[in-house]
C-alpha cells in the first residue's frame, strides 16, 4: 500500500487548480442510467471512486471511457438490475443507483452498503423515499430488493437532511408519474449540480439548492452533456494547506460562494482571504487565533472539511472547540494528530483542540478515511521532520494526486510505492 512522505517546514506559495467534484460526479454518473444513449461529461476528476462507479455502471449495462477531456457514458438496457456487494462495499455511493434503476426499469437489487469508518451511515431514508413513491421494498441476503410498476409522485419530508437521500429522491421522482415535493431537502452544491444535469436531460425540477424541491415527473429523459462543478472540499483543503504553512496560495477554478462558511471561519481566525469570481487567495498573518466550528448541512460548515480544519487549529493560538454534528464517529484523525504532538481531547461529538502546543513533530501516521488522510498530510506540512502517512488509498478515493498539487506550491512531499 502506497504512503506519502511529507517533510515539514516549507511555506506554500503560488496558484493551484481545483478538479471537478467527486460528490457531484458520482450521483450524476448514476443519473445517466435514467436514459439510454451517450452522456458526455467534462471536468470529471481521475479518482478511485469514479473508476469504481464506472465498473458498477458497466455491470448495469452502461459502458464508459474517456475521450480527451470528456467522459462518455454509453447507456443501454442491462440484462440485470443488480448492484452487487463486491462493488457497493467498496463505495457506499453505489446506493445511488437505487433510484435510477427503480424509476427506469421498475426493479432494482442493490447491496446494502455496510458501515464505514466514519459512522453506521444507514440508508433508511433512501428506502422510505422509494416506498413513499410507491415501491415495494424487501431486504434479503444483504440486498435491498425494490419493485414498482411505475413510481408515483408524492410528498417526501426528510426527518434529517440527507445528501444522498435527496439525490436518490430527485432521480426517482424525475420519471415518476405526477408531482413530487421534497421537504427538508439537502442544499449542497452537489445536489444542485445533479438537478442541473437532470434538467438538461429533460427533467422538470424547481427549487434545487433550497430546502423545498418540486419535481414534475416525465415519461422519458434523454442523454445530455454537462460540466461537473468544481470540488469545494478539495478547494477548501488546498486553501487550508496554504494557511497552515503561513504562505500565500491562490486556489482557482473553484466557486468561492460554495465555501462561505470556511472563509468566514478562517477570516475570524485572522487569515486574509481575497476572492474573485472563480478563485480564493489566502494569506497568513503572523499568528492566528483558535475559533470554534460545528459541522452542519450546507450552507453550514462542511463535515468533509472538519478534519482539515482541526489540523489548522492545532497551530492556532488558543483553544478551538470542534463539534461534529453529521457523523457519529468522524474523529478518527484525532489520535493520529496526537501522535504528531497535537494537544486534542476528543469526546463523543466534540473535540477540544489546544493550539500551538509547541508545534508538531513528525511521526508515522495512518489514514483511516478519506478526509482524515488529507488532515494528516496537512499536519505533515508543518511537522518538524519527515512524516509518513500510510494507507493513502483512502486519499486517492477523493483527491486527484494531492501530493502533486501540494508539491507545485513548494511542499517537500512524495508518494512512496509499497515494496
Ligand atoms: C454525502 O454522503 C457525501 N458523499 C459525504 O462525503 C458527506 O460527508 C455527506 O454527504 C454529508 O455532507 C457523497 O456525496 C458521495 P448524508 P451521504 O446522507 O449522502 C444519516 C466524503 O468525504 N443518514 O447527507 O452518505 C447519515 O448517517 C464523503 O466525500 C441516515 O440516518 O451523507 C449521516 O449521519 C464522506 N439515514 C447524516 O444522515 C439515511 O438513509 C448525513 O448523511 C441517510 C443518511
Amino acid at each position: 500500500m502506497d504512503s506519502i512522505i511529507v517533510r515539514g517546514g516549507h511555506r506554500l506559495n503560488g496558484t493551484v487548480s481545483t478538479s471537478g467534484s467527486k460528490n457531484a460526479a458520482l450521483p450524476i454518473l448514476f443519473a445517466s442510467l435514467l436514459a439510454d444513449g451517450q452522456h458526455r461529461f467534462t471536468n470529471v476528476p481521475y479518482l478511485k471512486d469514479i473508476e469504481s462507479t464506472q465498473s458498477l455502471l458497466k455491470s448495469l449495462g452502461a459502458s464508459s471511457g474517456r475521450e480527451d477531456d470528456t467522459l462518455v457514458v454509453d447507456v443501454s438496457s442491462p440484462a440485470a438490475h443488480v448492484a452487487d456487494y463486491e462493488m457497493v462495499r467498496k463505495m457506499r455511493a453505489g446506493i445511488l443507483c437505487l433510484g435510477p434503476l427503480l424509476a427506469r426499469y421498475g426493479e432494482a437489487k442493490v447491496s446494502l452498503p455496510g458501515g464505514c469508518a466514519i459512522g453506521s451511515r444507514p440508508i433508511d431514508l433512501h428506502i422510505e423515499t422509494m416506498r413513499r413513491l410507491g415501491a415495494d421494498i424487501t431486504s434479503e441476503g444483504g440486498y435491498v430488493i425494490a419493485r414498482a410498476q411505475r413510481l408515483v409522485g408524492d410528498r417526501i419530508l426528510f426527518e434529517k437532511v440527507t445528501v444522498g437521500g435527496t439525490e436518490n429522491a430527485l432521480m426517482a421522482a424525475s420519471l415518476a408519474r405526477g408531482i413530487t415535493i421534497i421537504e427538508n431537502a439537502a442544499k449542497e452544491p452537489e445536489v444542485v449540480d445533479l438537478a442541473n444535469y437532470l434538467i438538461a436531460m429533460g427533467a422538470k425540477i424547481e427549487g434545487a439548492g433550497t430546502s423545498v424541491i418540486s419535481i414534475e415527473g416525465v415519461d422519458e429523459l434523454s442523454p445530455a452533456s454537462h460540466r461537473i462543478v468544481p470540488d469545494r472540499i478539495e478547494a477548501g483543503t488546498l486553501l487550508i494547506a496554504g494557511a497552515i504553512t503561513g504562505g500565500k496560495v491562490t486556489v482557482d477554478n473553484c466557486v468561492p460562494g460554495h465555501l462561505q462558511s470556511l472563509v468566514e471561519k478562517m477570516r475570524d481566525a485572522g487569515f486574509r482571504i481575497d476572492t474573485d469570481d472563480s478563485s480564493l487567495t489566502v494569506q497568513a498573518t503572523k499568528s492566528w487565533q483558535a475559533v470554534d466550528i460545528a459541522t452542519a448541512p450546507h450552507p453550514g460548515f462542511p463535515t468533509d472539511l472538519q478534519a482539515q480544519f482541526m489540523a489548522l487549529m492545532t497551530q492556532a493560538s488558543g483553544t478551538s472547540v470542534i463539534t461534529e454534528q453529521i457523523f457519529e464517529n468522524r474523529f478518527m484523525h484525532v489520535q493520529e494528530l496526537v501522535r504528531l504532538g497535537a494537544d486534542i481531547t476528543p469526546m463523543s461529538q466534540v473535540a477540544v483542540v489546544r493550539g500551538n502546543s509547541g508545534g508538531l513533530g513528525a511521526a508515522p501516521v495512518m489514514a483511516t478515511d478519506l478526509r482524515a488522510s488529507a488532515s494528516l498530510v496537512l499536519a505533515g506540512l508543518v511537522a518538524e521532520g519527515e512524516t509518513e502517512v500510510s494507507r493513502i488509498y483512502h486519499l486517492d478515493r477523493g483527491y486527484e494526486h494531492l501530493e502533486n498539487k501540494l508539491a507545485s506550491l513548494g511542499a517537500d512531499i512524495e508518494r512512496v510505492a509499497a515494496e
